[in-house]
């Protein structure tokens, strides 16, 4: 034996470890997964210890490089698997006309809605639309969120397409969240495709590989609708997704029942957004496929719909559901993953504890990534360290600052 190897191997440093918050680990089927007086620590941007403080392996202060005395609770770091939060511009004008009598699919057939932020964006370059869509990421991100989707489909010509998800690129880098981002031309039509929807499919197909091959796509979503595409339409976006390897979500019968969620699982893709009209035949659907519910009570709420979500039928057949933003100028100008929760546990009666999974792990698994939602050794250092005294608090306060810091791959982010 060498001196060498006669050495103590020396003490691993962790790079960051927080002591005394609760921590609330999503780390089992059911339950927040409750460790009083925990220790999490991160190494390289994973968590390397999401436990109890009396099970650290020695001493806190020769374990890591930073040690944090604190209270409250710990969160996986929240993920918003569902935003179109790059546009430009508002539309509060038309939330105006909505409250003095006009529907959403009113003013989109007049060509308001989508098409009026469609304007918007081609309208602006790439620097102003990355300033006017920065701070709703920077605000998502201070009330908790690490993970956000960003959805294109205001651009819905080759460029501005492409420019939209340049920006939600840039906007991951800057604000520090991971971003993950969808290609939504499947929108709207735009008027220079005015009644020529399938040549307009045409294009948003060919469109497709040469965006993903710059980097851009990450996932495919087209909006399956009356005042949208049809079940046939939609299916052949999917088809040119499956084409190159890319998962599939959509924007399913929300306003209508078109079978949209079933389509989802028929391609076994992986989420099904809205779902305020799916039927039981298309739950079960989803259930075999593994889908995930995605519940975007902000639409919902300020549409002032009615109809539920068939969230009996979910959790019986073991759906799981997410909750997300939908930030958007036109139906959910929501800028908090807490106020979403708060509005799904009011709405569709989501139990504070059902909202917290949602908006964390089953998110996560709606955007088709493993590696976060939950605080256990080996997943992303994502997480968020709330002023609260329980974690049925995240689901029912309306407003205020609750969280105090949040970290992204193990670097503070807010
Ligand atoms: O998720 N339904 C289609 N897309 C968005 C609305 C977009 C808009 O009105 O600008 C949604 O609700
Ligand atoms: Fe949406």
């Amino acid at each position: 034996m060498t001196d060498r190897d006669a050495l103590p191997s020396p003490q691993p440093r962790w790079d960051g470890l927080v002591l005394g918050a609760s921590l609330a680990t999503l780390d089992a089927a059911h339950g927040y997964g409750e460790v009083p007086d925990g220790a999490l620590a991160w190494k390289d941007g994973l968590l390397v210890h999401a436990g109890p403080r009396h099970e650290l392996p020695g001493d806190p202060a020769a374990l890591a490089d930073e040690v944090i005395e604190t209270d409250g609770w710990i969160t996986p770091g929240l993920v918003d698997c569902h935003t179109h939060l790059v546009f430009a511009g508002d539309r509060a004008r038309e939330f105006e006309m909505r409250l003095q009598g006009a529907s959403y699919e009113d003013i989109a057939r007049a060509g308001g809605g989508i098409l009026s932020s469609v304007r918007a964006v081609r309208a602006i370059d790439e620097d102003g639309l990355l300033r006017e869509s920065l701070p709703r990421a920077r605000a998502l991100a201070a009330d908790g969120a690490t993970t956000v989707e960003i959805k294109s489909g205001y651009g819905l010509d080759f460029e501005n397409e492409r420019k939209m998800l340049r920006v939600a690129r840039r906007v991951g880098e800057l604000a520090g969240v991971q971003v993950r981002t969808t290609y939504l031309a499947a929108h709207a039509l735009p008027p220079e495709f005015a009644d020529r929807a399938e040549d307009y499919i045409d294009a948003v197909v060919d469109w497709m590989p040469r965006l993903h091959a710059e980097g851009l796509i990450d996932a495919v979503d087209a909006f399956c609708e009356g005042i949208g595409f049809s079940p046939a339409q939609t299916r052949r976006v999917f088809e040119a997704a499956r084409g190159l390897g890319l998962p599939v979500k959509l924007h399913a019968d929300q306003l209508s029942d078109l079978g949209g969620a079933g389509l989802v699982a028929e391609f076994a893709g992986l989420s099904a957004d809205h779902v305020e009209y799916s039927s039981e035949a298309s739950v079960r659907a989803m259930a075999a496929s593994g889908a995930v519910a995605v519940l975007l009570p902000g639409a919902f709420h300020v549409l002032r719909e009615t109809r539920l979500p068939p969230l009996d039928a979910f959790r019986e057949h073991g759906v799981p559901m997410a909750v997300a933003t939908d930030c958007n100028p036109g139906t959910s100008p929501l800028m908090s993953m807490r106020q979403a929760m708060q509005l799904a546990c009011t709405h569709f009666r989501l139990t504070p504890e059902e909202s917290l999974r949602g908006a964390s792990l089953n998110a996560a698994h709606a955007l088709g990534l493993h590696d976060r939602g939950v605080l256990r050794t080996g997943a992303r250092a994502d997480f968020t360290l709330w002023d609260i005294r329980h974690p049925s608090e995240l689901g029912y306060w309306l407003g205020g600052r609750l969280a105090r810091a949040t970290y992204a791959g193990g670097q503070r982010i807010a």
